[in-house]
């Protein structure tokens, strides 16, 4: 039987006996983190520019308002303008937050609790996920709900971008280039969320005896296979919400020029 030699931790912060550049790793999905906050952070700020023609950015998808309700200045300071996108980016948000795979992409390069896999982390002790605040973490399950009702919600919104208001009213069928960035966009983020790990725990993980349950056995397989490219799937679909919104912005912003294809 074939092993693997593990380098074992030594030392104090960031010390490692590991010999490869194990650094680069954490430091590629800081800066990716980084630039997807910053620029979803300003976008979900601007409150314009998040419509051309039938598309809507999914950054503001459900669109519940578009403007500010009686309650928020009440409840809001006034130096933070009302967005749309404020009222439902929580959700997506938390569910990636709280996810499996960015949770340990997240501790090392945010935290480095460790920095990589043994190498030597600031901390003395293991808080783990059972106490406050990382007991949060554990509602992800409950944030894959919502997660599921997006992806159908972002599957209308590729639908809807397919019918073009005409002058005198009504609508034709059409597809722009937008509209294919748009159908692109539920099917990555529908591949990353029916690969979530707690997805796969609900259909098949807690059967002793898979093969009594061919439902839940194809399910549990479905599941199994995107599961296997979570990390995959996670990167692409967050950069796709995101270009999807930078796509839109500068068809909106007269700054590109949407490709009518027919
Ligand atoms: Fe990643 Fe659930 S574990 S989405």
């Amino acid at each position: 039987m074939s092993s693997i030699d593990v380098p074992l931790r030594r030392g104090g912060f960031g010390q490692t006996a590991r010999k490869d550049a194990w650094w680069i790793q954490p430091l590629a999905v800081f800066l990716g983190f980084l630039a997807f906050i910053v620029y979803s952070t300003w976008a979900a700020m601007q409150g314009k520019n998040y419509t051309f023609g039938p598309y809507l950015s999914p950054m503001y998808s459900p669109l519940l308002m578009t403007s500010a309700p009686s309650w928020w200045t009440s409840v809001v300071p006034s130096f933070i303008t009302f967005s749309p996108a404020m009222l439902i980016l929580w959700a997506p948000g938390l569910f990636r937050f709280t996810c499996y795979y960015y949770r340990g992409a997240y501790y090392k390069a945010w935290w480095g609790d460790p920095p990589n896999c043994t190498v030597g982390e600031p901390r003395k002790t293991y808080w783990g996920e059972h106490k406050f605040p990382l007991i949060f973490q554990n509602a992800h399950r409950y944030f894959l709900y919502l997660a599921i009702v997006f992806i159908f919600i972002l599957a209308y919104d590729a639908w809807k971008a397919m019918w073009w208001e005409v002058p005198g009213g009504g609508t034709v069928f059409g597809i722009g280039l937008g509209t294919l960035v748009m159908i692109v966009n539920p099917i990555l983020l529908g591949s990353y969320t029916f690969g979530c790990h707690s997805l796969r725990h609900l259909v098949g993980g807690r059967l002793d005896e898979m093969s009594k349950k061919p439902m839940r056995k194809s399910c549990y397989d479905c599941v199994s296979s995107l599961n296997k490219r979570h990390m995959l799937f996670a990167w692409m679909s967050l950069f796709w919400v995101g270009f999807t919104d930078v796509y839109i912005r500068m068809c909106a912003m007269g700054i590109w020029s949407d490709w009518r294809i027919f």
